[in-house]
């Protein structure tokens, strides 16, 4: 398969067949149809909806995502859960395994949890039938791929002339925007020590992408960077969410303080919206990694740094409850409140770590009726998300997802925008604000609303970020 070292890949696998899988797999199939691709999960059901007839059913929601599938498909893209065949017949192998943050033993809290990483590795080592790449494509913390390399290559069942070479690529692509994101990476990174596996992967990505895009560095500086680069952009989240509440007090206008530092080139205009706190699965698990790499390190001050950008961030949903019963006369007993949104932002049906979560528990606690309308998110995902009984008659009543904007709001005492969906900016406020019970409210948290749409009507606005609606 490998002859002097100069890789041929025919056919990659891809062990996890998630957000980032799915989408990555699939533009690699799309782009290099001379490369099989066989994406597996241990999940059976989630394959059988990567596999479904109908596309709105696959189990990711992406704009253009379905488009690919349904081009390759069965032709050099296939979905199923034959981990072990999959994995003898790649020659190169994608870990894309979710690595959720420990909730018990040393690092609880903190670190990540690598025992999927680990079983990947092992399956690996046991079906693994040559020459193998193994790339790390989860966000894991620095050094795993030592980790890897060890099980790889110590293992009592590693065929004993097969070599691995471990690569670390993290994924940058952002959930609702990952087609482009793939499509036109800003850059791809390509850690790893073994130059000819560097370039096999390397080879791949410019089929599509300017090989001045594609950086190849050592796989520490791969792994940190993605830690980085996430920790970068929720710390500005966090450091803009603090500006909106001291313009709520000063009269300061969150949109024109934001433009106005955007332009300034060093600071750049993207990622200064303000909003009710950042969600998504890598932002607060990567910089969670960060703290306890620091820790482990001795390094306790820069622990604390990090800690700060997660603080704010409850604290901006915090308030935001806090602020939503004061508003109600700090009563939300029998109270109907219109939840619009709970995906972690607009263009996914994903709601890992959303702040629609925490809210909707705040609101819960105070007593709240919540009548949550989404368009991509399911009652089964947010009865999980809520720990919602729905078996139990009270939890039912309590909470309900409405089939439209109208449904929710109609009766509610309060109706709060939490994700920047499309149609959110084209509601008909005259239309929907007259089912509300008076004296009623709208929370904007995504600044959907333009104010003159709204300001003959008998209805209160507060908008995150401006005084005038404090
Ligand atoms: C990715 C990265 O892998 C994660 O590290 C990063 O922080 C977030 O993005 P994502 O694709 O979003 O994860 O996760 P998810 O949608 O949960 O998909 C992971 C898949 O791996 C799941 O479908 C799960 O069933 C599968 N899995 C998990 C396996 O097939 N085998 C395992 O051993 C564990
Ligand atoms: C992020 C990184 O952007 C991506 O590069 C990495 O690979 C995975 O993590 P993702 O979590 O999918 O991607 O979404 P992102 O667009 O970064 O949004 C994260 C959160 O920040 C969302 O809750 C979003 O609503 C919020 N956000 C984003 C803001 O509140 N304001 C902004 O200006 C941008």
């Amino acid at each position: 398969m490998f002859e002097n070292n100069n890789f041929k890949i025919n056919k990659i696998c891809c062990i996890g067949a998630g957000y980032v899988g799915g989408p990555t797999m699939a533009m690699i199939a799309f782009k290099c149809k001379d490369i099989k691709v066989e994406v597996v999960d241990l999940d059976k059901k989630k394959i059988s909806l990567w596999n479904d007839k109908n596309l709105e059913n696959l189990p990711v929601f992406e704009p253009g995502l379905s488009q690919i599938i349904s081009e390759c498909r069965n032709k050099n893209l296939t979905f199923s859960n034959n981990i072990k065949s999959a994995i003898e017949t790649s020659d190169m192998i994608f870990i894309a395994v979710n690595t959720p943050t420990k909730s018990s033993g040393i690092g609880a809290g903190e670190a990540s949890d690598l025992r999927f990483v680990e079983s990947c590795a092992r399956d690996i080592a046991l079906y693994a039938s040559d020459n193998t790449i193994v790339v790390e494509k989860s966000t894991i913390p620095v050094k795993t791929a030592d980790i890897i390399n060890k099980i790889l290559n110590t293992s009592n069942n590693s065929k004993k002339d097969s070599k691995f070479y471990v690569l670390s690529n993290p994924e940058f692509l952002a959930e609702g925007t990952a087609i482009n994101d793939l499509l036109n990476p800003n850059r791809v990174l390509i850690g790893g020590e073994n130059h000819y596996a560097i370039e096999a992967l390397s080879d791949i990505y410019s089929v599509w992408i300017d090989k001045k895009k594609i950086i190849k560095t050592n796989v520490w500086s791969s792994e940190l960077s993605k830690l980085t680069a996430n920790a970068f952009l929720a710390q500005r989240l966090s450091s803009v969410n603090t500006i909106s509440a001291i313009c709520e007090t000063t009269g300061a206008n969150i949109k024109e303080v934001s433009k106005a530092i955007g332009m300034d080139k060093r600071i750049g205009e993207y990622f200064l919206n303000h909003g009710p706190g950042f969600g998504g699965s890598c932002f607060k698990k990567d910089i969670l990694n960060l703290i306890y790499l620091s820790k482990f390190y001795g390094l306790f001050e820069v622990a604390e740094y990090w800690k700060q950008v997660l603080k704010i961030n409850d604290w901006q949903k915090e308030r935001i409850s806090k602020l939503i019963v004061n508003k109600l006369f700090g009563n939300l007993k029998s109270k109907k409140i219109a939840i619009l949104g709970f995906a972690f932002k607009a263009n996914t049906n994903d709601t890992r770590e959303s702040s629609a979560i925490d809210i909707c528990k705040n609101l819960i606690e105070e007593g709240a009726n919540l009548s949550i309308y989404d368009p991509k998110v399911s009652f089964e995902r947010i009865a999980l998300d809520l720990n919602l009984d729905v078996a139990g008659e009270d939890q039912n009543k309590k909470v309900n997802s409405a089939k439209s904007i109208e449904e929710s709001m109609k009766n509610a005492d309060a109706a709060v925008i939490l994700t920047e969906w499309e149609e959110f900016f084209n509601i008909e406020w005259n239309l929907f604000s007259e089912s509300m019970r008076k004296p009623a409210w709208i929370f904007d948290c995504r600044d959907v609303i333009r104010t003159s749409e709204i300001d003959h009507l008998k209805i209160n606005l507060w908008k995150c970020g401006y005084a005038k609606f404090s």
